[in-house]
């Protein structure tokens, strides 16, 4: 794997401002240098890259298929509800890894669904920022094992 590209959907560029007693006090910012510290560190090449429309994150999908080896994507509430995200991911054929920075499972009812994760490859949830390095290191190296 040589190239990966990390996504992340809506209200994820208010990390830090955004209910901090859930997603912490690190900014998008921090997040965005240490993910690519982490890849300079796995000697990989990445692409990070927000939006909070659906449309756009399913443009990314499309192209990334064209242009990198893996994803990583953190598709926020659209993980819950979002068909054509989900259609999206199926309509590629490289690996998507499905991270979340809380642990949806112990929130609120809605968001035990993920109407993604049949179609991502595996899925990532409560380790706060370390979720996507997490999730980087299993698309990097453990995407054969299945
Ligand atoms: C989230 C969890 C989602 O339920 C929520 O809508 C988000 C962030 C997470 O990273 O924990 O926006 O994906």
């Amino acid at each position: 794997m040589k190239k990966i590209l990390v996504i992340n959907g809506p209200n994820l560029n208010l990390l830090g401002e955004r209910e901090p007693g859930i997603y912490g006090d690190d900014t998008y910012e921090t997040l965005c240098s240490k993910i690519m510290d982490k890849a300079e560190n796995m000697e990989i090449k990445c692409e990070i890259f927000q939006s909070n429309h659906e449309g756009a994150i399913i443009d990314k999908l499309h192209s990334a298929r064209l242009s990198c080896d893996g994803v990583v994507l953190n598709a926020g509430a659209f993980t819950h509800y979002s068909y054509a995200v989900r259609d999206a991911i199926a309509a590629i054929r490289i690996p998507v890894v499905e991270v979340h920075i809380s642990n949806v499972f112990a929130r609120d009812e809605f968001r035990k669904n993920s109407v993604i994760a049949p179609v991502c490859k595996g899925s990532i949830s409560g380790f706060g920022l370390a979720s996507y390095f997490m999730a980087m290191d299993a698309l990097v190296n453990y995407n054969d094992e299945i």
